[in-house]
């Protein structure tokens, strides 16, 4: 017989994503809506092992639908990655009546949760991160906000770049996933886009297009470098010393996880929210909501993190393409 579900907590977990308090404000509101007790546990697994839980009301998150961040914090906690971690992370639990964990964060969060359960307290993840990297989905809250600040900050880059008839290289995040890269790249017409997952670029193919384009009467050249590629100030001092052509480089950084979510992003994150709230009253457990194909569906952890995710092959072809 599946566990009745009485108490709910909820955590975020890993780099925090803009859609994550809609999440949280979902996941409270469709507990209480079911009857439900929630408890929020702040910080991560961090603030599990330091019992940093409070008990949440729905006024409780009221009017944070519209921030970005995470109202319950966020951390990385390596004494959760052990054994007695865990076996502590799941005993707090009992302590305070939590059966069932619903957690907001990537493939490293998931594991997590992957270990509670086993442990005996039912689990959810929820995919939490700007990067898009978690394989069993095509959606994860926070990259719709992400790629459209990156998108609007490379246009203003774009600007002064076609004033002064310069090189630029934008830098976005993404240490081991190229979507953001990919995304701005064809949303903010790139001549160049460099990805982790395509580790092949050659500096001189990059010097010769600038010089071509330049021939053809381009006033600009925008090279969109994934952080996984990194060391862009170094790379635009080389380029400008291989084409002539005047070359800065530009860091995006932390600007890209913060702000308020964008449409898509509260939608989905409260339908996932819910959704995570609904399956854990039906007695799933282990499981990790996504949305393919249309839908939003669940699937098990250990499958879904036995997924793997390459980069949109077509989409990156193309790309070269729609910037000749
Ligand atoms: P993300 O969830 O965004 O992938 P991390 O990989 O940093 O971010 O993981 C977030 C947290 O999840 C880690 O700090 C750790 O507490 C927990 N975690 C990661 N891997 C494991 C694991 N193998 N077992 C248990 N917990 C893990
Ligand atoms: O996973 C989200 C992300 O922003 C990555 O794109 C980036 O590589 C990483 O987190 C940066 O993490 P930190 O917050 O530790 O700088």
């Amino acid at each position: 017989m599946a566990k009745e579900i009485n108490t709910i907590g909820v955590l975020t977990s890993g780099g925090d994503a803009p859609g994550m308090n809609a999440a949280i404000r979902a996941v409270v509101r469709e507990s209480i809506a079911k009857g439900k007790k929630v408890k929020g546990i702040k910080r991560g697994y961090a603030g599990l092992l330091q019992e940093e839980i409070i008990d949440m009301e729905a006024k409780d998150v009221s009017d944070i639908i519209q921030r970005g961040g995470t109202i319950l914090q966020t951390a990385r906690c390596m004494e959760f990655t052990t054994a007695e971690g865990q076996q502590k992370g799941a005993e707090i639990c009992k302590k305070h009546g939590i059966d069932g964990v619903i957690v907001i964060g990537g493939d490293g969060s998931f594991k997590g949760a992957q270990k509670l359960a086993a442990l005996g307290i039912n689990t959810i993840g929820l995919p939490g991160t700007i990067d898009l990297d978690i394989a069993c989905t095509e959606y994860t809250i926070g990259f719709d906000t992400a790629v459209n600040t990156a998108m609007e900050a490379i246009d203003k880059v774009r600007d002064t770049s076609t004033s002064h008839e310069r090189c630029s290289i934008i830098e976005v995040m993404g240490r081991g996933a190229g979507y953001i890269a990919l995304w701005c790249g064809i949303a903010n017409g790139a001549e160049d886009i460099l990805l982790p997952e395509k580790y092949d670029y050659d500096e001189q193919k990059l010097v010769n297009h600038i010089i071509e384009n330049r021939k053809r009467g381009k006033q600009h050249h925008i090279i969109i470098n994934a952080e996984g590629i990194g060391h862009s100030s170094s790379m635009a001092k080389r380029i400008e010393a291989a084409t002539g052509v005047e070359t800065r480089a530009t860091i995006l950084g932390h600007m890209q996880r913060g702000g308020s979510p964008t449409c898509k992003d509260r939608v989905y994150a409260s339908t996932m929210g819910a959704l995570a709230v609904d399956l854990l009253c039906e007695g799933k457990s282990n499981r990790v909501v996504g949305y393919r194909h249309g839908d939003f569906v669940d699937f098990d952890i250990d499958e879904a993190l036995s997924m793997e995710k390459g980069i949109a092959e077509y989409q990156y072809e193309i790309s070269k393409n729609l910037s000749i």
